[in-house]
């Protein structure tokens, strides 16, 4: 692999990304990663990310033994503050010039015979973001562009594979950022473009067979895109040792419990197994408004629910000598890497309150798509034949409607929230907008009602919020600047065919400080 060394400030993420784009697979480790275990894993190249704005910064991380990186015959990228440890530890000069440079800034290649820069334009945006400068290449380096206020923004050193940019070619507001990372791989480490998601299915595909043997697996779907895709690959795998289970708790939006029943079975052959608990789910939040109650409960019955299933299938399977020993998951690369990147399988007990289970029963872990990111587990599921409207879905809170309703959860007013949804997304859909909006959840303030007029008569119903977001990653989001068109389509639409619903009202709330959802 491409190791990407993570000092910390949550860029190796988008650059282990963008060199999975430039198909070339890659990794992330941390920078307290002995070099020596780093060099044994055999990389093809190393990357060493931004971090700290200063290589003088205080608590600034360090490799153990940065020489014995740069030295051992690797090809290395220094950006941003791996370019000024690169800098350092190879005898050129980082100071305090007073050159802090933040954001968008004007750099200047001056050789375009570069290895890096070769084939960009002799002026180029670049994304800045350092206090200190490096003023002096090492021995032996060709400075290859400055700044305005950084004599020394690029170097590179063709013989001995090391290259580095003070400024984030990873972000998109560095022009040629991905021209540049390419440029590294291909022409500085002469690595062969070959990373495809074909070769991800085809490994993972071998691995879980190896793994399952001729046991059973069950797998939970949610009707989100990674239990659907996970479970289609393992479905590919071992075929019929594999159930998947779909606990049906009705908060689902229109048409989704159906789309897991006839679609998804219909383009992977899956044996599923649907369990009705809507009456369930609506017996237990009867009565309840609070949002973090509403959450606590379904997350309760749904573990209840979803145990009482797995459990059924067990006992069907057990003593047959093909016990159920795997759960699969999925779970993805993110996930794995905020959590800390362990890399051997976790065992996770089930829980104890499943009737005529042995006390210590465990199941192993099946995770195909640990080593993806969310637009690759998009591909991987398109190209094993799920159908679009589950590869592009758009994010959906596992509590589903129930924390879209402000307000007590009912049948009634399941429905008619159903409904207005519905509206929303087919609009959003026929105009095109479903890539641009990162989601958009349609929430009824069932505890506020308004004045209206419709026909002749005045009205006393429920508004509608509608809420689209733009977002990389829903941690941070802005309110989608929609056309008015499409947003006067869907406001006439939910009025005219939600009975109850007489107002739509727009969230122009950014996040933070409003969150995506309302509860
Ligand atoms: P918030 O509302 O916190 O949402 O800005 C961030 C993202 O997470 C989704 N979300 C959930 N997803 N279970 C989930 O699986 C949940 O309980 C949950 N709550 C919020 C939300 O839709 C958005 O994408």
């Amino acid at each position: 692999p491409v190791l990407v060394v993570d000092f910390g400030a949550q860029y190796a993420q988008l650059i282990a990304r963008r060199v999975r784009e430039a198909r070339v697979y890659s990794e992330i480790v941390p920078s307290t990663m002995p070099v020596a275990e780093m060099l044994a894993r055999k990389p093809r190249a190393i990357i060493l990310s931004g971090g700290p704005s200063s290589v003088y910064e205080e608590g600034a991380p360090r490799l153990d033994d940065a020489r014995a990186l740069f030295t051992a015959g690797v090809p290395v990228f220094g950006m941003c503050y791996g370019f000024q440890l690169m800098a350092t530890t190879l005898g050129g000069t980082v100071d305090n010039t007073g050159a802090r440079e933040y954001g968008r800034t004007a750099m200047y290649v001056s050789k375009t015979s570069s290895t890096l820069f070769e084939g960009t334009p002799a002026e180029q945006s670049v994304w800045m973001s350092h206090g200190d400068a490096c003023s002096a290449a090492p021995e032996g380096f060709a400075v290859t562009a400055s700044t305005d206020l950084v004599p020394v923004a690029a170097f590179e050193n063709d013989e001995k594979r090391l290259y580095g940019v003070q400024y984030h070619p990873e972000v998109m507001h560095s022009t040629h950022g991905q021209q540049v990372l390419e440029h590294f791989l291909y022409r500085g480490a002469g690595i062969e473009p070959s990373w495809t998601t074909g070769n991800v299915i085809e490994e993972q595909v071998a691995a879980i067979r190896e793994q399952v043997g001729n046991k059973r697996a069950i797998c939970g779907l949610s009707g989100g895109v990674d239990s659907a895709v996970a479970a289609a690959l393992v479905q590919k795998a071992i075929g019929s040792q594999l159930t998947c289970v779909y606990v049906d708790h009705g908060l689902m939006r229109k048409g989704e419990t159906e789309q897991v029943e006839k679609d998804f079975v219909a383009a992977t052959g899956v044996q599923l197994k649907v369990v009705d608990a809507q009456e369930r789910f609506l017996t237990a939040l009867a009565g309840v408004s609070d949002p973090e109650t509403k959450r606590k409960i379904i997350g309760r019955e749904f573990i209840r629910v979803f145990e009482q299933a797995q459990a059924e299938i067990v006992a069907e399977s057990a003593g047959t000598g093909e016990d159920v020993a795997f759960l699969v998951q999925g779970t993805l690369y993110p996930d794995i890497v905020e959590s800390g990147g362990g890399t051997g399988t976790a065992n996770i007990k089930s829980h104890h309150n499943v009737g005529g289970l042995p006390e210590d029963l465990e199941f192993e872990l099946v995770e195909p798509l640990r080593q993806l990111f969310k637009d690759e587990v998009r591909m991987v599921g398109s190209e094993l034949g799920l159908p679009d409207e589950i590869v592009q879905r758009q994010p959906f809170p596992g509590p589903g409607l129930g924390i879209r309703i402000v307000g007590e959860v009912t049948r009634e007013r399941l429905d008619l929230l159903r409904e207005a949804d519905a509206i929303a997304r087919e609009e959003l859909t026929a105009a095109g907008l479903d890539r641009e909006i990162w989601q958009c959840p349609v929430v009824l303030l069932a505890d506020v009602r308004s004045v209206g007029v419709q026909g002749d008569g005045r009205t006393y119903g429920h508004p509608i919020v509608l809420r689209p977001v733009s977002s990389e990653d829903a941690m941070t989001a802005d309110w989608t600047r929609m056309p008015y068109e499409v947003l006067a389509r869907i406001s006439t639409r939910i009025t005219n065919e939600v009975r109850d619903v007489n107002r739509v009202v727009l969230d122009v709330t950014s996040k933070p400080p409003g969150t995506i959802e309302w509860e």
